[in-house]
């Protein structure tokens, strides 16, 4: 059987950059599920649908295929073919992504297709619902936080490392209304599973959260 690890928590909290340190440490796949619900949004960006059309959206979903892949030790997510990583980390994508994924449709879609990685490798996938929804049997299950403030901070230097104008305040109010979306959507939504252990980075470096995970893996496969 193969050994899954799911890290769910809000935006900006870091699960990508540990998720990936981590699957390095153990020779595992990395899966950020986010980039596929993005790689989506691009999608109905593209064809001019409305985020509140449903209907579009739904049926807009059956043209869509979404894969992954490796190029240069990266992961990288195709759209239809395209390899789209380049496009979907934009503002503009990030906020039709939130507003788009709160449909069945677009869950169902790629709810599968994430389980049926899960179900034939070893690997680390994040997200927000996935040790709730997508993997509900994972050996390990990680909610990684942090305040707003240190999201904030993260997210805005990231932002000004790649020469971008950008506010932190406004950054902030972003983060927050992402989280209350993600939070308060009927299906899946953003919520720490019971048996996930909950794990703070506000106060902890990268390699510090790297090294929690990597021992509550070791404890669970010793057990
Ligand atoms: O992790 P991210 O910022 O790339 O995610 C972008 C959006 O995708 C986020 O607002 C919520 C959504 N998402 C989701 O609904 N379920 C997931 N498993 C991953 C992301």
């Amino acid at each position: 059987m193969a050994f899954n690890i799911a890290v769910d928590g809000p935006a900006g909290a870091g699960k990508s950059t540990v998720a990936k340190l981590v699957a390095q440490e153990l020779g595992y796949i990395y899966v950020d599920t986010g980039a596929m619900y993005r790689a989506m949004a691009l999608f109905f960006l593209r064809e001019g649908i409305a985020p509140q059309d449903e209907a579009s959206i739904s049926a807009a979903c059956e043209r869509i295929t979404v894969s992954l892949g490796m190029e240069h030790g990266e992961q990288q997510v195709y759209l239809n073919g395209e390899n789209v990583n380049g496009l979907i980390r934009t503002e503009e994508v990030g906020k039709m992504t939130s507003d788009t994924s709160i449909y069945p449709k677009v869950r169902e879609k790629l709810t599968q297709l994430q389980r049926e990685m899960a179900a034939a490798t070893d690997l680390i996938m994040d997200g927000r619902d996935i040790g709730t929804c997508v993997l509900p049997d994972a050996q390990v299950k990680v909610y990684l936080t942090a305040s707003v403030e240190t999201r904030g901070k993260r997210r805005y230097l990231e932002l000004k490392e790649r020469g971008m104008d950008c506010s932190l305040e406004e950054i902030c109010n972003d983060i927050q209304a992402r989280d209350e979306q993600d939070k308060n959507r009927k299906i899946a939504p953003l919520r720490q599973a019971e048996d996930a252990v909950l794990i703070d980075s506000s106060c902890l470096s990268i390699e510090e959260t790297v090294a929690k995970i990597q021992k509550l893996v070791q404890e669970k496969k010793r057990s």
